[in-house]
């Protein structure tokens, strides 16, 4: 069954706290998701494979660390998943970014895929998947199943804000993906908004509406 990660790490919280402001700006909304996903990239390699190399240091030989080089990919939710992908590319430069276009339709709020872009070697690279919002999760849902369509084989998706009731859509329909979570809020409203959440990720990220 997935597991799902709610960092309570202070920096993420005090950010998520001015994200949410309806005051904060388009431009310091941009530079906060920026830092939360870097901060949230550093928890969410926690796991990630070490290789034991000699080296020497100006006093003597020994044993050290390295990252065994596994093939990682960041896949954005377009829009509002893009930003995220540099403070993530911050901590894994040489991860692929490949990309899933998907638009809620606001009547049905159902998910409508308009773009799919991956990495060749999708079935080799182990992918977070991100997007700041998890609301009714069909958006999470739907570009899961493009990645697995396309071959892709071990998933964690990472958002900021979650509501309850995404986030047992998303482990009901792939069990097998880890959940990645800043704050797990409230509900979500009769338009299938996050409560009390930020708004509209992409509007106030890049400064439309
Ligand atoms: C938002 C958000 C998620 C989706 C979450 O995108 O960035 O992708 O809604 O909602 P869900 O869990 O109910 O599917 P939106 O459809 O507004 O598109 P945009 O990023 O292009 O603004
Ligand atoms: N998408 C958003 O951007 N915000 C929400 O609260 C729900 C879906």
């Amino acid at each position: 069954m997935a597991k799902v990660y709610v960092f309570d790490h202070p920096l993420i919280q005090h950010k998520l706290t001015y994200i949410r402001q309806k005051d904060t700006g388009t431009k310091e909304f941009r530079e906060l998701v920026d830092e939360i996903a870097t901060l949230m990239a550093f928890e969410a390699t926690r796991d990630l494979p070490l290789d034991e190399i000699e080296i020497e240091t100006p006093v003597s030989k020994t044993k050290s660390k390295v990252l065994s080089g596994k093939k990682l990919g960041v896949v954005p939710i377009l829009r509002a998943g893009i930003g995220m992908v540099d403070g993530i590319l911050k901590l894994i430069p040489a991860a692929k970014v490949g990309h899933v276009g998907l638009y809620r339709d606001p009547k049905t709020l159902k998910p409508v895929e308009y773009y799919v872009k991956l990495p060749n070697d999708v079935e080799e690279r182990d992918f977070f998947v991100v997007d700041p919002m998890l609301a009714t999760g069909g958006s999470a849902v739907e570009a899961i199943n493009s990645l697995k369509n396309r071959g892709a084989k071990n998933i964690t998706f990472m958002c900021l804000i979650a509501a309850p009731e995404g986030v047992e859509v998303l482990k009901n329909a792939h069990p097998d993906v880890d959940i990645y979570i800043a704050a797990l809020d409230e509900k979500l409203n009769e338009k299938g908004y996050i409560v009390p959440g930020l708004g509209d990720a992409g509007d106030r990220l890049f400064g439309t509406k």
